[in-house]
């Protein structure tokens, strides 16, 4: 069922020159399952916005549903139950059979929504979208914040809903599990796949190597049209040297030719042909550049490290982390060395954030042990 069309849908964000969509026309299904996929800042965040008419009314999308865009922002003094509801009407029962589904525990509802871990915030959101009969699911990135445990149980979720929504991630293993759809944002184009995320990024990846193949063999081919037309200006800049220099060798001859216009003949002649031939070699090029790909490629990334002579950043010895009177861990020993990257792993809840959040000094959380930080 067609339920979500878009008819030459254009849209430039007020602040900037460029367009994100230019002329976008296309029919999706509400039964569908689509992964909208695309690099940073190709505009599937904006596409989902749009959808949502959080960038106001477009006369280019035309849909009986209503959606809902997650994640959103809710008031985090107040219990995640009065948020929900300030969001959005839903029945009781219904949100909390979505947040069983979800393993998500009922007593959450009672607590402040901003005391919630970052992973329960995201799926209690996922819970209320999905707590709603008419309403379509937007999920922007729903995995952020979540542990692996909680990404499959996410992603079981997604699978087994009867519901259609569109999801946008990055995390692709993710994205083959919950999407039978996929509509891909490449270079201001939008393509729609009719397979899973696997499916496409097979059928991409063989388009993108014939293309690549396609391109080497097209730039080969303009080089050495580029170095023939070089060559046949280089020769007629010579042919007419030597005529004009013949002209002075012979000065008894010169007036006789000039006369005659021999030599600007001549030479007119010999530049004209040069020229026509040189054109049309640059219509053959430029015909041949048009005919490149236009294939996305990440551009080299640079980093500027300073080094620092100490070679630990951090070293604690038997620390406890406490949170409001909560102990978040505690008998931690670490030695964060000064150089390279180190990865803080843990289920949701366990206290990353604010374990980071204390060794940037914030308030509120009381680190016990002993420990140094260069
Ligand atoms: N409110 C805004 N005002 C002006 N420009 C914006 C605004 N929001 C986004 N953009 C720009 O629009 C482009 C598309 O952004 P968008 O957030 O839709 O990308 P995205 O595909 O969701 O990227 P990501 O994968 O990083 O989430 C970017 O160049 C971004 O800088
Ligand atoms: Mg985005």
């Amino acid at each position: 069922m067609t339920a979500i069309q878009i008819n030459h849908l254009s849209y430039t964000y007020p602040s900037q020159a460029k367009p994100i969509f230019t002329d976008l026309t296309l029919d999706l299904d509400s039964s569908w399952k689509l992964a909208l996929v695309g690099r940073n800042g190709r505009g599937k965040t904006t596409f989902l916005r749009l959808l949502a008419g959080q960038l106001g009314q477009q006369a280019g999308i035309k849909s009986p549903l209503n959606f809902a865009y997650c994640p959103r922002s809710l008031p985090r003094d107040q219990s995640a139950y009065l948020s929900l509801l300030g969001e959005q009407d839903f029945e009781l029962w219904r949100l909390e059979k979505e947040m069983n589904r979800l393993r998500l525990s009922p007593d959450l509802l009672d607590q402040p929504f901003g005391d919630l871990s970052g992973g329960e915030q995201s799926k209690l959101l996922l819970a209320l979208a999905f707590s709603q009969r008419d309403v379509f699911p937007l999920l922007d990135e729903p995995t952020n914040h979540l542990d692996a445990a909680s990404r499959q149980e996410v992603a079981d979720y997604l699978k087994k809903s009867r519901q259609g929504y569109i999801v946008v991630s990055h995390d692709r293993t993710f994205l083959t599990e919950v999407s039978d759809h996929v509509l891909a944002l490449e270079n201001g184009e939008i393509h729609l796949y009719r397979d899973d995320f696997s499916g496409y990024q097979t059928s991409k990846q063989h388009r993108d190597e014939e293309n690549l193949a396609r391109d080497r063999q097209l730039r080969r081919e303009i080089k050495s049209l580029e170095n023939s037309r070089r060559q046949l200006a280089a020769n007629a800049r010579q042919a007419e040297n030597s005529i004009h220099s013949r002209g002075k060798i012979k000065p008894d001859r010169k007036a006789e030719l000039s006369d005659k216009g021999f030599l600007s003949k001549r030479a007119a002649k010999v530049m004209q042909r040069s020229k026509n031939v040189a054109r049309r070699q640059a219509r053959e090029e430029a015909a041949k550049q048009g005919l490149l790909s236009n294939i996305e490629a990440a551009p080299r990334l640079d980093m500027n490290f300073k080094e620092d002579y100490h070679r630990e950043l951090f070293v604690g010895r038997q620390l406890s982390l406490n949170l409001a009177g909560r102990e978040l861990f505690a008998d931690l020993d670490l030695v964060l060395p000064s150089r390279g990257i180190v990865a803080l792993t843990g289920p949701n809840g366990s206290g990353k954030t604010s374990f980071i959040s204390w060794l940037l000094g914030r308030q509120g959380l009381d680190c016990r042990g002993d420990w140094q930080l260069q």
